[in-house]
């Protein structure tokens, strides 16, 4: 939660600090704030509540001054939404300011200890024990920045991004621990430096990153020697590795800014609903000897575990289907949140495949963590590279789908299903027919994405819109479709939506419908028997009945056609509901690129 982003150079700091910040807004967008330091080496410091730019226009931001600044988007956890508690924040000499994303669990400790000392705080963020922190050790110990910086954080308990300005020599430093973290260099000997949650922050000044690991501070200095184009550079430490200076490889990232823009569509959402039409191709496009690689791992393994949370987890439940139903393999599809019950289960032979989008959810991370400890292989399916994830597995496979800015997984969550249904392809040494049927998946999400498409749908929008319910009902790997489209409706349009395995109906839930309640129908031609009859049960309780599949039936009053594609029907059938979901939001007034109290990634227990 929360977006980080710095820069140091020799452009105006403000600018590319609000342009950052708008595309980190995803991550939480509570309140917002940016800092300079300016040519006396003084602070410029804006803040407030609300989203960046109705801050922005209250208090304009281009008006800070200076080459070095740093910039925060918040998601709260500790201490609530107010203008105190928003970053940055600063030590009580007023010579250190920092930015946070994370949770510093020992906080309340370092606070009183920090209050003994004759500290005082102004925020109840866990945060401000990091500023004061550091000036405790230079200013009452005596140590220089880099050294007071180091025993700062090797005094943090919690998973954190941190990043902080010095006012007196316009040092940044930056440090990751467990949550996202990268370094950005100028590209074509360019002499400026960025760090940030995400890479999209300053995807339109450079491409070239640097990937920083779990312990790493970076410390980016800026006096006159350094600024000169031949002795500008930056060092890494790592600060759980015995402080040592590491190396790590600046890499060149594919995206471009056309991924990171809305480009002609009125919220990203929608952008990214559309883009699957190739993102999906993009995601089936898998190395054949590393999916087959991954296929004989999980042949040879005792016990295979795959887990994920929220869109994620529902990819996962969808396609354990399909290792069964195409390989007879029993695969435990578990809740990331919920994986500690299963430790005992855990031996060197385990294989763990974990699924997410961001590569950051800590509930994914602290079950990967406990499956590493047991000795456990991991393999992760991730769309971020670099991400926290990707570097505690022993192989990544890349969902290639460019970023997803929308805090709605939409794309990513298409591409984990045909990531997830390769493999279950491979498993049963059928690779190739696996790969011709994604191909052939590109002209079915043309029409569903198509404009004619999203005008039909907004038809059932307009009606849907007055429901306080919405089911959903699907079998077998649908019944996952059901629980991701529920999922889908209520995070962004706040209408209350549940979804209910076909058969389940007549075991309670069926007590909620009534006249008109709208429940939307998946439909297969592998379970058109039952969950029709299922749909009939609801249809003669007066239910109104929206049905998504091949083939119409009377009783449904409305119908989307979505052509059957088998093993793919889950890839397909969820596209028209993230277009309901999208065009629900926009009716009712809400935001569809950042649902109320949700972030994209969600870095808090
Ligand atoms: C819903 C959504 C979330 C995420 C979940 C896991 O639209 O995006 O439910 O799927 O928070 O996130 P990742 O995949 O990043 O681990």
């Amino acid at each position: 939660m929360c977006g980080i982003i710095a820069y140091l150079g020799e452009d105006s700091a403000a600018p590319i600090l609000l342009e950052g910040l708008k595309r980190l807004e995803y991550r939480g967008y509570d309140s917002a704030g940016i800092l300079t330091v300016n040519d006396e080496s003084q602070f410029e410091l804006k803040k407030d509540v609300g989203k960046v730019l109705e801050i922005h226009e209250k208090l304009n931001f281009l008006d800070l001054n200076g080459t070095a600044g740093i910039a925060h988007t918040r998601w709260a956890t500790h201490g609530g939404v107010t203008q105190a508690n928003a970053h940055p924040h600063l030590s009580n000499n007023g010579r250190i300011a920092v930015i946070h994303n994370g949770i510093i669990e020992n906080y309340k400790e370092l606070r009183s200890k920090l209050t003994s000392q004759g500290f005082v705080f102004s925020s109840e963020t866990d945060t401000e024990v990091v500023p004061n922190l550091i000036e405790y050790w230079m200013r009452i110990k005596g140590l220089d920045l880099v050294e007071a910086v180091l025993n700062t954080f090797q005094s943090l308990e919690g998973n954190f991004a941190i990043v902080l300005i010095d006012r007196d020599s316009k040092t940044i430093i930056g440090a990751k621990n467990g949550s996202p973290l990268v370094l950005g260099v100028g590209s074509n000997g360019k002499n400026e430096y960025f760090l940030a949650s995400d890479i999209p922050a300053f995807l339109d000044r450079t491409k070239d990153v640097v990937y920083l690991y779990d312990g790493d501070m970076v410390v980016l200095r800026c006096d006159s020697h350094s600024r000169s184009k031949k002795s500008s550079s930056y060092q890494i430490y790592n600060f759980r590795d015995g402080r040592k200076i590491v190396t790590r490889p600046v890499q060149s990232v594919s995206w471009d800014m056309e991924h990171a823009a809305k480009g002609e569509f009125d919220h990203f959402m929608l952008k990214e609903i559309t883009e699957q039409v190739e993102t999906i191709q993009k995601a089936g496009a898998q190395d054949r000897e590393t999916i087959e690689d991954i296929a004989r791992r999980i042949k040879e393994a005792k016990g295979v575990f795959l887990i994920g949370c929220g869109s994620s987890f529902h990819a996962c439940l969808s396609v354990s289907y399909l290792f069964s139903k195409l390989a007879a393999f029993h695969i435990n599809t578990v809740l990331a949140s919920e994986f500690s019950a299963y430790e005992h289960f855990l031996k060197k032979d385990t294989l763990v495949i974990a699924v997410s989008q961001s590569g950051e959810t800590i509930d994914i991370l602290d079950a990967v963590r406990t499956a590493k400890q047991k000795g456990c292989q991991v393999i992760s399916i991730v769309n971020v590279m670099g991400s926290s994830l990707t570097q505690m597995s022993d192989k990544t496979l890349f969902l290639n789908v460019g970023p997803e800015i929308s805090v709605l997984s939409t794309k990513t969550y298409t591409a984990q299903l045909v990531v997830l249904t390769l493999l279950a392809y491979a498993l049963a040494g059928n690779l190739d027919e696996g790969l011709q049927r994604v191909k052939y998946l590109w002209n079915i999400v043309y029409n569903l994405t198509a404009a004619s498409t999203r005008a039909r749908i907004r038809a059932l929008a307009d009606r849907l819109s007055k429901s306080e319910h919405i089911f959903v009902i699907g079998r077998g790997s649908l019944y996952a479709t059901a629980l991701e489209a529920a999922l889908k409706i209520k995070e962004v349009s706040y209408i209350h939506a549940e979804a209910f395995a076909g058969g389940e109906l007549k075991h309670g839930p069926i007590s909620l419908i009534g006249k008109d309640t709208p429940c939307i129908v998946f439909v297969s031609k592998d379970t058109e028997k039952l969950i029709l009859s299922n749909a009939m049960e609801v249809k003669s309780r007066g239910g109104y009945l929206i049905g998504i599949g091949p083939t119409p039936i009377e009783s449904f009053d409305f119908f989307i056609k979505v052509p059957e594609t088998g093993e793919l029907n889950p890839v397909c059938d969820i596209i028209p509901i993230q277009i309901l979901a999208y065009q629900l939001a926009v009716i009712l007034g809400h935001d569809p690129d950042r649902p109320r109290n949700l972030a994209k990634s969600v870095t808090v227990r």
